[in-house]
């Protein structure tokens, strides 16, 4: 089978479309065709030994696709070869089959295509768990959303709406902040020339914001924890600008704040059953017309790197997928 493959932690332009042995399915894995990679921003840092999680070499980046069961490995139950899935595979997803964890794979509904499932488990299946597992949120809260236009930003803006809270979209061009607006942000904050703290003030009357979903870090991150409110709570997602950031505890102790760390990869590991809920519910709101998963662009296997690049030169709105074409 063909797989984009890293050999060693290097720039994105060094993984290569080689010709390799198709997985088996260990115990407690599923096989699956790909027939869609959703690129992630942690694909790219993976690549370059800048992740948590470092793959034994070679390895494919790619961590969730869609695609049908080719084979099921011992102990697994509830899915047979043939069967429609979406499935977060953790590695190996940039290639036409991959091995995943059957506990991390998903039935797809029928009404979902392949190129929409390819997307959907990271970015929702993050903000879902970070606006309903760890913060908490509750109709009529204010949640400031930064980078909100990203893949998992502009999630955090649709399911905020869903779930009854008052979104402000913070983004860095006046484009990005046209489409948070198109999936329900009641206002929009362009940050490029600073002054989000300010601004925060203003819209909030003085109060600061409740909720503040954080998948960009750096000097951003300091600004921002300056605008919660009374018992404000600060969802740690991500680092896209590089650096992360570091909070004097003063700031918690005067607004009665919190921080809070958000993994959906390990709480998923933690404890399965709940997110295959939290996945369960994503998908019928999906069904009932609720979310609009956002694909900007699709590429091939073979411009595999041309799509990560994007993401990885802050380009991107929404959704990036490969179409593999396995599967189908
Ligand atoms: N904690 C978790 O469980 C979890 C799950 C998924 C993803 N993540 C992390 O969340 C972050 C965002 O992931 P994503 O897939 O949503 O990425 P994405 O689609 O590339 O969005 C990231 C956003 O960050 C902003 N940004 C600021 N500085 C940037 C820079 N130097 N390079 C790129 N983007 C920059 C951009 O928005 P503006 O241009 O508007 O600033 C961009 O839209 C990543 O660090 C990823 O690893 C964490």
């Amino acid at each position: 089978m063909k797989a984009m493959l890293c050999r060693s932690f290097a720039p994105i332009d060094e993984l290569r479309l080689e010709s390799i042995d198709a997985p088996a399915a260990d115990p407690g894995e599923v096989v699956i065709d790909v027939a869609a990679t959703g690129v992630n921003f942690l694909d790219g840092l993976m690549v370059q030994g800048k992740y948590q999680t470092k793959p034994p070499f070679p390895f494919s980046p790619g961590s969730e696709v869609s695609g049908r069961i080719r084979a099921v490995g011992e102990g697994v139950t509830g899915f047979k070869p043939g069967d429609r899935v979406a499935s977060f595979c953790r590695v190996g997803g940039y290639a036409e089959a991959v091995s995943a964890p059957a506990n991390q794979t998903y039935p797809l509904p029928e009404a979902v295509d392949f190129v929409t499932a390819a997307g959907f488990l990271i970015t929702y299946g993050t903000s879902y768990h970070a606006l309903k597992d760890r913060a908490r949120i509750k109709p009529g809260e204010t949640l400031l959303v930064l980078g909100a236009a990203g893949g998992v930003g502009l999630t955090a803006v649709e399911l905020g709406k869903v779930m009854g809270a008052h979104v402000i979209a913070a983004a860095s061009s006046a484009e990005k902040l046209a489409l948070a607006k198109e999936y329900g942000a009641d206002e929009l904050i362009d940050y490029s020339e600073g002054g989000l703290r300010d601004t925060v003030k203003a819209l909030t009357g003085g109060r600061g914001v409740d909720v503040i979903y954080d998948p960009v870090g750096g000097a951003l991150a300091e600004e921002a924890i300056r605008c919660l409110a009374w018992e404000g709570r600060y969802l740690v997602v991500g680092f896209a600008a590089g650096a992360i950031p570091k909070f004097p505890a003063n700031l918690l102790l005067l607004k009665s704040s919190s921080i809070l760390g958000v993994y959906w990869g390990d709480a998923l590991k933690a404890d399965p059953e709940r997110h295959a809920g939290n996945i369960a519910e994503l998908f019928a709101l999906q069904g009932e017309g609720k979310l609009r998963p956002h694909i900007s662009e699709t590429y091939t296997l073979e411009s595999a790197v041309e799509g990560l690049r994007q993401v990885m030169d802050r380009k991107v709105k929404g959704k990036v997928v490969l179409t593999v074409g396995k599967g189908e």
